[in-house]
């Protein structure tokens, strides 16, 4: 199917719809600066959004974007159905080909926003994950993100927190896995402009303690450590 008819397919779905105005740009940038064929960077875009999630179109080639440029492995910490798993993994395949650690432990929980998620979103996170053909470079930890830091000793290329919204919650996730990051390391925070919420606090504590925004697209900011 070529790129128009996929993007018609993309903005049938309403939550899509709205945000879609901007995307041919979008994608025609990214490819650019990627050096890769508009249409791939289509057909990536398409299996992302394929699956449920709560990123946008645009947040997904944000994630690719960070997750191509990543120079060593990439965390991720709230899966949910595979959305935002698929975009960095996509994404990682036009940069070193990163392996993602998708950590999410699929138990009943309800977040800050309202929404509801649970042990379906395991079953639905693997059928998506094996539909967009990303399976082999995807390591799901099934695990709550702090008891997965726990375990971890390697130094992460891209941190991309999307868990628990509450603030002691997203603090504590990024205090236990910040020991990992290095100056090259780049930290994405969905969430984080919607005001009241953990991420937002987060965000505004690490810019004013000297990281540096990258880029801010929809919900979700990218920064990095300030230069020792
Ligand atoms: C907002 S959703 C993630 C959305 C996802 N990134 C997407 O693309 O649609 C939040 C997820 O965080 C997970 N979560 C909650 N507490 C967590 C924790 N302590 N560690 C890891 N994941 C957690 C929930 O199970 C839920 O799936």
């Amino acid at each position: 199917m070529n790129p128009a008819a996929l993007l018609r397919r993309l903005i049938r779905e309403p939550a899509i719809r709205a945000r879609a105005v901007n995307l041919p740009r979008q994608v025609h940038g990214l490819a650019s600066e990627m050096g890769i064929p508009v249409r791939r960077l289509w057909l990536d875009l398409y299996a992302t959004v394929r699956a449920e999630g709560l990123v946008h179109p645009d947040e997904c080639l944000m994630l690719m974007r960070f997750a191509a440029q990543s120079t060593g492995p990439i965390v991720e910490i709230g899966s949910y159905r595979g959305r935002s798993t698929i975009a960095l993994a996509r994404g990682s395949r036009h940069g070193a080909g990163n392996l993602v650690f998708a950590i999410d432990p699929h138990a009943a929980f309800t977040g800050v926003l309202g929404k509801t998620f649970g042990p379906a979103d395991r079953v639905a996170f693997m059928r998506n994950l094996l539909r967009a053909k990303v399976a082999e470079q995807v390591s799901l930890v099934n695990l709550d993100s702090r008891a997965a830091a726990r375990g971890w000793d390697a130094s992460i290329g891209l941190l991309f927190i999307d868990g628990d919204h509450a603030y002691p919650r997203v603090r504590a996730d990024f205090d236990a896995w910040s020991p990992f990051l290095t100056e090259q390391s780049m930290v994405c925070l969905d969430d984080s402009t919607v005001p009241g919420v953990g991420p937002e606090q987060l965000v505004d504590e690490l810019l004013e303690s000297g990281w540096r925004e990258l880029q801010r697209t929809g919900k979700i900011t990218a920064l990095q450590p300030a230069a020792a």
